[in-house]
């Protein structure tokens, strides 16, 4: 599959079959994530593959309500995939110049890209070879960081279910560049 038809034909998959995959598969998506560019080439990434069925939905269970009785739409998904990727990132790396000082003005919180280039990598690979994702940003981090034994020195930034989906979702709108894109100056057309 092409990188551009993988972008445009990939969707947030939140309906998932029981069948398992391969290690072989779950390789090939971690491997796409390994290779994703990073600051200062550092890799502060790291990823959790949780298969259990229990802490599976045990971390189903840290997601957060998106709304007065309107639970998390990925709640299920978690529960239902044969595989949970935990996407982590160790701290103080990400963003700090070779003397260990901050080197710009969004703080130590470069991590958040690194792991959201790789976990981008990891969905659209997902994609090319027939698996499901979404990334899940709204949870309880610590609550997982805790049950993982996630050491001090990194935090859990995001997670996907990983397999075969069990729905064919219709791509949700985007702008039009016309909206988002500006030539020259902020603002031009
Ligand atoms: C940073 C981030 C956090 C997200 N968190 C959640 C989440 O907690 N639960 C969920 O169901 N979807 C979550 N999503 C998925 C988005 O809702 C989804 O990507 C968006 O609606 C566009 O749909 P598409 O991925 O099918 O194109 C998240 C996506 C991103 C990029």
């Amino acid at each position: 599959m092409e990188v551009l038809e993988a972008i445009k034909t990939r969707r947030s998959i939140r309906r998932y079959k029981a069948d398992p995959i391969d290690d072989k598969t779950i390789e090939a998506v971690l491997e796409a994530a390994r290779w994703a560019p990073s600051w200062k080439n550092l890799q502060c990434s790291r990823f959790v593959v949780v298969r259990d069925d229990k802490m599976r939905n045990q971390l189903a269970d840290t997601l957060f309500d998106i709304g007065k009785d309107m639970p998390n739409p990925a709640v299920k998904a978690l529960r239902a995939a044969p595989v949970v990727i935990v996407a982590c990132a160790e701290l103080g790396k990400s963003g700090y110049n070779n003397e260990g000082k901050l080197s710009t003005d969004k703080g130590e919180y470069w991590y958040m890209f690194d792991v959201a280039l790789a976990m981008q990598n990891l969905s659209l690979t997902a994609h090319s070879l027939g698996l499901g994702t979404v990334h899940v940003g709204g949870f309880d981090a610590r609550r997982v960081a805790d049950m993982l034994e996630v050491p001090p020195d990194f935090c859990v930034v995001s997670m996907t279910p990983l397999g075969y989906p069990d729905q064919e979702p219709k791509a949700r709108p985007r702008k039009e560049l016309s909206e988002i894109v500006f030539y020259g100056k902020f603002g031009s057309g």
